[in-house]
């Protein structure tokens, strides 16, 4: 007979409801999971990821140098050599673009599927800037210069090019997105304008969208230069006016931007934009400050721009914006205390992963759940120290793997490392993680597709409810019997005759300590069925006694209590020794009371 001890956690239904909003990130997980690699000279300042979509290879540039990653072989980044000056991912069948130094010379080559350089030609006509974004779509590269503005290049057609008409001085553009499906002629620019009022700053968000075909106006109006770019502002709360980072997620109809905004009072903010619903404003709204009268209407791709009629070509000289802002999907998701520097994103069915990297070094993984308001942060990490500059964020989706960058580091952190977050069902679910799941014995990375349900765990409720009382009288270990109860897959067993007796001597101090994980739970102690407050320290919940007596003894647990899960975190079985020759015995009870040991060293 399988003999099963479940008093060890216990937990039953409370109706409390959980949808209170944090400002603290529900577990704090230090450096777990992660690898590192140390770079000897610490001066280079971004680093530019770029991965295919399902490949395995990430590329990263570094103080102009090119590294590969491959990401399932957890390998150290590969140095390749390349003074490289462009990143962008290939198109077609090829996995990456790039442009580079050889020789005093700029080359832009195609890296094909067998990863040797294809098609290259000389480049010289601009000094390229790694750190600008830059876009492939079929045989047009897209570029930014910083301060000077956007620009198109055919990559085999030395005669096809387009350059800003007059330097963008307080424009910088932060992300290039193609059009897909329905707008796959059409790509959009996000950028943030800055313009310095005297007295005081002002920041104005910007999508920019233009056709890729663009080949500039006639030999008098607009030649090499746009003649499909319109603008508008996006909008995102009243006050969020400075755009931080723009991410972009395919889904299966549309393309949803991700974007980073902050506020003059250093709050941060994420608004989520639809593709359609931007091309739609473009198509739909009047323009400032112009009448369009003119056929076709302004942004309309042309079969041949340079065939366009010089009325257009005059309405597109004056670089038309549209008076409706681009306005989110909802509400933005506003986080008052936070100063984030970077965005990725990540769709797990309908929830959405949004990881935020914070000035300090640290990153947030954030939960937005389609059936919960607001999101919730559900862990903070801390992959560089305190104080680190982040230079680069990175998620390959496919393998839940996370670059995070500073000058002088490159860290890889694992986000399938489920058993951070406790090696019980509850705390699994508690964590909410979409990444991971309860696999009958441990949290382990999420295999299935699905939406954990509390019924993973919800078997024992009603066996644990009985034996609650047992528990509390500290003196029975409640047993079970597995084939009567239904306990299959719930919970790791434990074996019934470990248990810890602490004996203390008379008039002796002593503590029992408690690890808190989950900022949002809250903890009690309970002894003979009363409920004693925690006194806190650091992360953990303690008791403490002064001074020894007979009141004192008897069985502890720390209880915490989470939305409706209420659990035993440890438990301590306290006697005072009349034998003044022992003063402390520990027999190891089960393996979370190690864990509270190990908070004492
Ligand atoms: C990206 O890759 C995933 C898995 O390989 C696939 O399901 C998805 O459709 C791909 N998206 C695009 C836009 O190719
Ligand atoms: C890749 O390029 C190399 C050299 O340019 C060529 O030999 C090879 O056949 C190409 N591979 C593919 C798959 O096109
Ligand atoms: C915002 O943060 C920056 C850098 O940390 C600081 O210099 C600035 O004073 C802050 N602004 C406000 C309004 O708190
Ligand atoms: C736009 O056209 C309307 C009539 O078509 C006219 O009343 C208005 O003044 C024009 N506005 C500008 C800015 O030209
Ligand atoms: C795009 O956004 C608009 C409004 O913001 C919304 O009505 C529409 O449903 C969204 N489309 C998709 C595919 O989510
Ligand atoms: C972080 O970046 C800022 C400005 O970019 C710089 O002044 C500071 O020295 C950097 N900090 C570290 C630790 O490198
Ligand atoms: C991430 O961690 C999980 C759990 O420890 C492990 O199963 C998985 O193989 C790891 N993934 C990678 C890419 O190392
Ligand atoms: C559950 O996950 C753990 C650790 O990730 C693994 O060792 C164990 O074999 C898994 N159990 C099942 C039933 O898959
Ligand atoms: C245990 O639960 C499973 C599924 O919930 C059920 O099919 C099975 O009959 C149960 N066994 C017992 C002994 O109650
Ligand atoms: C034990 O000590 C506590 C507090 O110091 C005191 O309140 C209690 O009465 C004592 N119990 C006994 C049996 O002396």
């Amino acid at each position: 007979m399988t003999v099963w001890n479940s008093c060890l956690l216990l937990f039953w239904m409370s109706g409390i409801s959980t949808s209170k909003h944090h400002y603290h990130a529900r577990v704090t997980i230090g450096n777990q999971g992660m690898s590192r690699v140390t770079f000897p000279n610490a001066d280079a300042g971004l680093m530019k990821f770029v991965s295919k979509n399902g490949s395995q290879i990430i590329w990263m540039a570094r103080n102009n140098m090119l590294y590969s990653i491959n990401v399932k072989q957890e390998d150290k980044p590969k140095p390749l050599g390349y003074k490289i000056s462009l990143l962008t991912e290939g198109s077609d069948e090829n996995p990456l673009f790039y442009c580079g130094h050889v020789n005093e010379k700029t080359r832009c080559c195609n890296l094909n599927s067998s990863y040797m350089p294809s098609d290259c030609f000389p480049f010289s006509d601009y000094k390229l800037e790694i750190d600008q974004p830059s876009l492939l779509v079929g045989e047009m590269l897209f570029f930014a210069l910083s301060k000077k503005g956007l620009y198109k290049k055919n990559v085999k057609n030395p005669n096809d090019n387009i350059w800003p008409q007059s330097p963008q001085a307080d424009l910088k553009y932060l992300k290039l997105v193609p059009g897909r499906g329905q707008h796959k002629d059409k790509f959009y620019s996000f950028a943030q304008k800055y313009n310095n009022k005297g007295e005081y700053e002002e920041w104005v968000p910007l999508v920019y969208q233009s056709c890729t075909n663009d080949r500039g106006g006639n030999k008098n109006l607009l030649e090499n230069s746009w003649t499909s770019m319109i603008s508008a502002r996006m909008e995102c709360g009243k006050d969020f006016t400075k755009l931080i980072d723009v991410s972009s997620v395919e889904t299966d109809h549309d393309t949803k931007i991700y974007a980073l905004f902050r506020n003059y009072w250093n709050m941060s903010a994420v608004c989520v934009y639809n593709m359609t619903e931007i091309s739609d404003t473009f198509t739909s709204s009047d323009f400032n400050s112009i009448n369009v009268s003119v056929n076709p209407r302004p942004g309309t791709c042309a079969k041949d721009s340079t065939q366009l009629s010089n009325e257009l070509l005059k309405v597109m000289k004056k670089c038309p914006e549209i008076k409706k802002p681009v306005k989110p999907e909802k509400r933005p998701l506003v986080f008052r205390h936070r100063r984030y520097t970077h965005l990725q994103v990540d769709q797990v069915q309908n929830s959405i992963i949004l990881l935020l990297a914070l000035e300090s070094g640290g990153v947030d993984k954030v939960l937005k759940n389609p059936l919960e308001e607001p999101v919730s942060t559900i862990a903070e990490y801390q992959p560089l120290p305190q104080g680190s500059n982040i230079t680069g964020l990175f998620l390959h989706t496919s393998e839940k793997r996370l670059f995070v960058s500073s000058q002088s580091e490159l860290v890889q952190m694992n986000l399938t490392q489920c058993e951070v977050y406790g090696d019980k069902c509850t705390q699994c679910l508690l964590s909410k993680d979409p990444y991971c799941q309860w696999n009958g014995t441990h949290c382990s990375a999420a295999t299935r597709i699905q939406v954990q349900d509390s019924d993973v765990c919800g078997e024992l409720v009603s066996v644990l409810e009985l034996s609650k009382a047992t528990i509390k009288e500290g003196t029975v270990h409640c047993h079970y019997n597995m084939h009567n109860t239904n306990l299959s897959s719930a919970d790791s067993p434990v074996a019934s005759h470990s248990r810890t007796v602490t004996f203390i001597p008379a008039s002796s101090k002593h503590f029992l300590l408690c690890p808190m994980m989950s900022k949002y739970a809250s903890y009690h102690w309970i002894h003979k069925n009363e409920q004693k407050e925690c006194v806190f320290s650091d992360q953990s919940c303690m008791f403490l006694i002064d001074s020894m007596n007979e009141t004192y003894e008897g069985f502890y647990s720390c209880e915490s209590k989470e939305g409706k899960y209420q659990s035993s975190i440890v438990q301590y079985e306290l006697r005072m020794s009349r034998n003044s020759g022992v003063s402390l015995v520990l027999i190891p009870y089960f393996s979370l009371s190690l864990t509270a040991l190990h908070f004492l060293l």
